[in-house]
């Protein structure tokens, strides 16, 4: 697969995702069912992650979007500008942050940070990929989808410059 000037290889199936998807749903139904939570989905990435991951989530409940950016082509940049900013009211409400992909956990850290500050009750991170390798861990992921080694990946909802989130399965940048 040719995304641009980039070669990728297919790394994680559809199938595999939907059927964790479903496994992360049960378990937020769970632990959530009687907060009431709010659900903050960091776009742009994680729209696929949450619209799946909502169809397996057993009660109904509030969706709010933000837009972060941190990452330049392929290169996180280290800093968290905010595109679209926190809405809604935070304080007391228990906050399930939805993340396409955890690496360093900058952007886990500012958001969580962001959130405390305006008095949420609690704020967990769900996010459907995790590169232990490079995670600071400067805050918890509490659900995790697939932990996957630190290269580049693209599809599920992740672009590379801007292209190939409409891919249903994930990619990894060829060596
Ligand atoms: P962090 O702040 O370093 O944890 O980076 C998180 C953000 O960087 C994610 O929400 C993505 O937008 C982006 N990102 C990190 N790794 C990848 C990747 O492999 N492919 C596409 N985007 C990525």
């Amino acid at each position: 697969m040719k995304i641009k000037d980039k070669e990728f290889a297919l790394y994680l199936t559809e199938d595999k995702l939907n059927k964790r998807c479903k496994e992360l749903g049960g378990q937020i139904t769970a632990d959530y069912k009687d907060k009431d939570p709010l659900f903050l989905s960091v776009l742009n990435g994680s729209f696929m992650f949450l619209s799946d991951l909502i169809r397996h989530v057993e009660f109904t409940m509030e969706i709010n979007f933000i837009k972060l950016a941190s990452y330049l082509k392929d290169k996180s940049s280290g800093a968290v500008q905010e595109i679209i900013g926190i809405t809604g009211e935070i304080e007391g409400r228990h906050i399930l942050v939805i993340e396409d992909i955890v690496d360093t956990g900058t952007t886990c850290k500012y958001l969580s940070g962001k959130l405390m500050e305006k008095k949420a009750a609690s704020v967990s991170i769900a996010a459907m990929f995790l590169k232990p390798d490079v995670f600071l861990n400067q805050y918890p992921v509490k659900y995790v989808g697939f932990e996957i080694p630190n290269q580049f990946v693209v599809g599920y909802g992740l672009d590379y410059d801007g292209y190939g989130r409409n891919l249903r399965d994930l990619y990894q940048l060829k060596q």
